[in-house]
């Protein structure tokens, strides 16, 4: 099915905890895949369905196999699956780990677009830091950039785009009180680029919070996973969409 990249040029938005967000509420079946060189954090954020992550299973032990060549039927051999029923594909334990494995973006890229019965998010963290994950954006049938609303932040991302020659969505993670004119204020600055669209998340702490421990109670009604619930029935939507266009 599709295969979607959750990214930033910088910073840390806030990339993981809106993957995890989008993750749990997608309307369609879906593998998180974390996919920045950097490190994976999901094996140290949340419980698994049978006890704790093993960071040994995931991006590490897929790249040891898969050097001759990725089928998408080789994914699910490394995937695990988080208390709430989100199956993952575990990152990198360290960024060092990445430097052995520089060949493997573009042939995972391409297995995780090629996965017939899920869509796969994919967080590839910051992009500013990691040229070599282009080969993996190629392969996306939909990159979305993460900001939060502060010109630091927007001055990161037109830079970004300029380097990034294909349509992007945008996504605004923005305080719920000023939630509509941070969105806007961002399409504004963004108006003379090929965007796709201009979303937003909540910014919510205590949402955010909750999604890097247990699951508790709250959850469900927090900004965070509302407003997710909307961007993924939307983003969902639009791929079908694109997909029966095609
Ligand atoms: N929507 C949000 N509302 C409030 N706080 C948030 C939100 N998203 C993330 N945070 C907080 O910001 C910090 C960074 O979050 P997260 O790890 O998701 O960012 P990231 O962009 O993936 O960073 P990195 O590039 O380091 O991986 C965390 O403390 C997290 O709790
Ligand atoms: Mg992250």
């Amino acid at each position: 099915m599709a295969l979607i990249v959750l990214a930033a040029d910088k910073g840390a938005p806030g990339v993981t905890t809106a993957a995890t967000a989008l993750g749990a509420v997608w309307p369609r079946p879906v593998l998180l895949a974390e996919c920045d060189p950097s490190g994976g954090d999901l094996a140290y954020r949340l419980p698994g369905a049978d006890g704790t992550l093993s960071p040994s299973r995931g991006l590490l032990s897929l790249g040891a196999v898969a050097r001759r060549g990725l089928h998408p039927d080789q994914i699910y051999e490394h995937t695990q699956r988080l208390v709430g029923g989100l199956d993952v594909l575990a990152g990198l334990t360290n960024g060092e780990q990445a430097s052995g494995l520089t060949w493997m973006w573009g042939p995972l890229g391409r297995a995780l677009a090629m996965l017939s019965h899920a869509d796969v998010l994919a967080d590839c963290g910051r992009l500013g830091a990691h040229p070599e994950l282009n080969d993996l954006l190629a392969e996306a049938d939909q990159i979305i950039l993460f900001t939060r609303p502060s010109l630091d932040h927007v001055a990161h991302l037109r830079e970004r785009l300029t380097l990034i020659r294909r349509q992007v969505g945008l996504v605004v993670i923005a305080d719920p009180r000023a939630y509509r004119t941070s969105i806007d204020e961002v399409r504004r600055i963004v108006s003379g680029w090929d965007i796709a669209f201009v979303g937003g998340l909540a910014f919510d702490p205590k949402g955010a919070e909750l999604l890097r421990g247990r699951w508790g109670g709250g959850l469900d009604r927090s900004p965070l996973i509302r407003t997710a619930r909307e961007l993924a029935v939307r983003l969902s939507a639009r791929l079908q969409e694109r997909a029966h266009e095609h």
